[in-house]
């Protein structure tokens, strides 16, 4: 059965049981930036767990593209990925543990359905602990199907509870389908550990709120959430070893091995490097469909580094020309039935491809000079040949060089890379961008002094009123402020014309001369976002947070100082407006 066959039954069976079919969200979230990527099926579906009424009923049903970038260094092996495709079905305080457990029972084994044999079969249920109880309904709805004891494992938290998707939020204990999938006939006795067992489906009783304080209370309506890997069943489907196998890949592999010089098929590295390429570009292509292009924070981040660490495998595959569009081109055409939206964008993000990949080749040419560098600075008499830790994290952080091409390189010249130094300096950049990150949640203030407080408030008015003039794609990418100015990055694709900054700068001056007033209020991020609120924050759903709202004209939610009334501000004035990243803009401007 092919991947298209496997999601039109899922829909199918799920309507057939009185489900109203969802269209597949967006892969960036569209009303949660605690998050870069929708990661799940429930995802978008959060304020209705949560008890909100949905539009089309109690019991829905799609499939869902997400994204995880928490495996991306495991990309590679047969099973991790990091875009797929998830089938999910809910309950939003309708049925239950039982039924849900039928319906996966039926759909999975049913002939009329996917027609797997239960003999194939097993399942692991929630042990209990001090939060929740031991899950036995589940285990007992298991056994009255006909799965034997000695193929249903009893796990802890860590194994088998889901969610919440943040910090806070819906989540419950769960019970996860696993099929044999090895060459021999499945054991006796299911161990969960055993390679073979794939994880195919979840489903999740979410019926209690994890809080921020780690308490447990149980939510005001029982929910049913779960999920199917498409490409993993897709493979158990089609008697295949790996998702790779499948044509949800095959063809995107044939069209690398038609453009690289390596064309045998069972070299384990060759075969490593066309996956990571697959999978990464294949995620590219999602993300750039929504609209997203390369740059150098959040989501535009992950993009950039997605087609640059496919670009270096390029180099295993002996890859020297543009390919990344020719790849796209591939992916776009074998997914654009199910996601229409491919289609729509392929020549944006074929161009938007290969202007990233060139940019990141001039780039890679010029990390290789620098990699001579360090290589030429070591007398040759020195025996044990040595790329120290730092020049190796160097290489991938000004030049994307992943440190095992690095050490390939360095072989090949007689050198080692001290990977223990590599791992040190690795360490150290982490820890500074988590403060970086906190620091950019406080709103990139250099202080608290009342000039940078001012200057702060004014970044509200600007984002506000670039809004107004350029369009609600506007966001907020990033702010510095320092005593003297103010520097303000958004998302917006093009220059702005002298108009534009003209009418931005006479908003802001405005709101000014209208003496607003600002009020703060706490709410939760729901309620705030509800509200229409804008604004760059860190919480988590449930947590409360601080609205600014000056006069009738902006809401924003942050965490900075602010002024009483725009009175004191004082003439706002650009001084300049300049890229700072492809699709994101910088202004800076003065409080004269
Ligand atoms: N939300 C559950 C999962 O992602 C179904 O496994």
């Amino acid at each position: 059965m092919k991947a298209c066959e496997l999601r039109q039954k899922y829909i199918n069976f799920f309507k057939g049981k009185g489900h109203a079919v969802i269209k597949s969200a967006p892969l960036v979230p569209e009303n949660d930036p605690t998050v870069l990527f929708t990661t799940a099926g429930m995802h978008p579906l959060v304020p209705f767990l949560l008890g909100e009424k949905h539009p089309l009923g109690k019991r829905l049903v799609n499939f869902q593209k997400c994204l995880r970038t928490g495996d991306i260094e495991e990309v590679g092996d047969s099973v991790h990925l990091t875009f797929f495709e998830m089938l999910g079905n809910w309950s939003l305080g309708d049925y239950f543990k039982k039924e849900a457990i039928e319906y996966s029972f039926e759909f999975l084994t049913s002939p009329e359905w996917l027609g797997l044999s239960p003999d194939k079969l097993a399942v692991t249920v929630f042990a209990g602990d001090s939060d929740a109880p031991f899950d036995d309904d589940a285990k007992n709805c298991w056994l009255k199907l006909g799965v034997p004891e000695r193929r249903i494992a009893e796990r802890s938290k860590k194994d088998n509870w889901w969610g919440p998707a943040g910090k806070t939020g819906p989540c419950g204990p769960d019970t996860e389908m696993f099929f044999w999938n090895g060459t021999t006939p499945p054991p006796r006795v299911f161990n969960p550990d055993d390679k073979n067992w794939v994880e195919i489906w979840n489903d999740v009783f979410m019926q209690y709120n994890k809080t921020k304080d780690g308490d447990y209370p149980p939510l005001s309506q029982k929910n049913v959430d779960t999920g199917m890997g498409v490409e993993r069943v897709t493979a158990i489907l089609q008697g295949k070893p790996s998702c790779y196998d499948t044509e949800l890949f095959e063809p995107v592999i044939q069209r690398l091995r038609e453009i690289s010089a390596k064309t045998s098929s069972n070299d384990p590295e060759q075969i490593n490097a066309e996956r990571i390429i697959a999978d990464h570009l294949r995620a590219a292509v999602f993300i750039m469909a929504d609209g997203i292009l390369p740059g150098n924070v959040d989501q535009p981040y992950i993009l950039r580094r997605l087609i640059r660490r496919s670009v270096m495998q390029s180099k295993k595959l002996e890859i020297r020309e543009l390919f990344s569009a020719k790849i796209a081109k591939t992916i776009v055409s074998a997914y654009s039935d199910a996601y229409p939206e491919l289609s729509k964008k392929s020549a944006k993000i074929e161009e938007e491809m290969t202007a990233e990949e060139e940019q990141f080749r001039r780039t890679i040419e010029k990390g290789s000079k620098e990699f001579e560098k360090f290589i030429s600075r070591v007398p040759a008499h020195i025996e044990k040949k040595v790329i120290s830790g730092k020049n190796a994290f160097f290489l991938y952080e000004t030049y994307g060089f992943p440190v095992e091409i690095t050490t390939e390189m360095a072989s090949e010249k007689g050198f080692s890379v001290d990977m223990a130094g590599y791992a040190e300096a690795y360490r150290k950049h982490q820890e500074l961008s988590r403060r970086g990150a906190e620091q950019k949640f406080k709103g990139g203030l250099a202080d608290n002094s009342e000039k940078t407080t001012k200057l702060h408030m004014t970044t509200h008015l600007l984002h506000e009123a670039l809004r107004r003039v350029l369009g609600k794609h506007v966001e907020q990418k990033g702010s510095n402020i320092t005593a003297e100015r103010l520097r303000f990055d958004f998302s917006h694709p093009e220059k702005m014309t002298d108009e534009q900054l003209i009418e931005v700068q006479r908003i802001v001056n405005e709101v000014v001369e209208k003496k607003m007033g600002v009020s703060i209020e706490s709410k939760t991020v729901e309620e705030a976002l509800d509200e229409g609120a804008i604004g760059l924050f860190a919480e988590k759903y449930g947590e409360k947070v601080k609205i600014y709202s000056v006069g009738d004209f902006s809401k924003e939610i942050c965490g900075g100082p602010h002024v009483e009334n725009t009175e004191t501000l004082g003439r706002f004035r650009i001084l300049k407006e300049e890229s700072s990243s492809r699709g994101t803009r910088r202004i800076k401007a003065v409080l004269e």
